[in-house]
């Protein structure tokens, strides 16, 4: 899925900005927040699910395999926000010290979740968190475009919760937080939060 072509209009579908809204009140009701903490967004496009956590946090990493897309959210952020853009794939890099991972309708572009969540887990400082948000499990019919690049149908609850735990998570839940409503049908979206000790 080619997500470069998409950058300039991403943000023009109100679906779009509700659900990123709805799932930073989840998290934000979800994560002890303070705002020395350093988070990543994970496949964070054009910052809108970021842009509602930035003035809850001390700084910011936005990752995406998109250079237009990471592009638009520099855009859009304020010019003193301290936030970092890396274009990469989320798998190829390394980061420390971690307080909160969080991601919305990304996972569902990541191949292999058991190699993600130890990544994850290995980029958060102990007592960090993860919040990640995606489709429980649909019939293939969410992506209108096709589904290149699409490696999961949605999400069973308990298999994440099996590769959180083996990854070395604790205090995992998963909630369902919001719906997408579309012509082809009702999608439910999830939040999947876990700590490290
Ligand atoms: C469906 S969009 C969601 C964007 C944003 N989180 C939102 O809610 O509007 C998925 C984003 O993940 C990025 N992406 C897909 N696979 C990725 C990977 N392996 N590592 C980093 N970013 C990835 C895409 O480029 C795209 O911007």
């Amino acid at each position: 899925m080619n997500f470069d072509n998409r950058a300039k209009e991403w943000d023009k579908l109100d679906r779009r900005v509700i659900l990123a809204k709805n799932v930073a009140k989840a998290i934000y009701e979800s994560i002890p927040f303070d705002n020395n903490m350093k988070i990543v967004d994970m496949g964070a496009g054009t910052g809108l699910l970021l842009r509602e956590l930035l003035p809850y946090t001390g700084k910011a990493i936005a990752i995406d395999t998109s250079a237009k897309m990471l592009k638009e959210l520099r855009s859009k952020v304020p010019k003193d926000a301290n936030i970092d853009t890396i274009q990469s794939d989320i798998i190829d890099i390394t980061l420390n010290d971690i307080d909160l991972i969080v991601s919305s309708m990304t996972m569902h572009h990541i191949k292999d979740l058991e190699i993600l969540f130890k990544k994850l887990y290995s980029f958060l400082k102990k007592g960090g968190y993860i919040a990640i948000a995606d489709l429980m499990p649909e019939d293939g019919s969410f992506h209108s475009h096709g589904n290149e690049g699409v490696y999961h149908f949605g999400f069973e609850k308990e298999r994440l919760i099996d590769i959180c735990k083996n990854a070395g998570f604790c205090d995992i839940d998963y909630k369902k937080v919001h719906t997408v409503k579309k012509l082809s049908g009702e999608y439910g979206i999830f939040l999947l939060t876990a700590k490290k000790y």
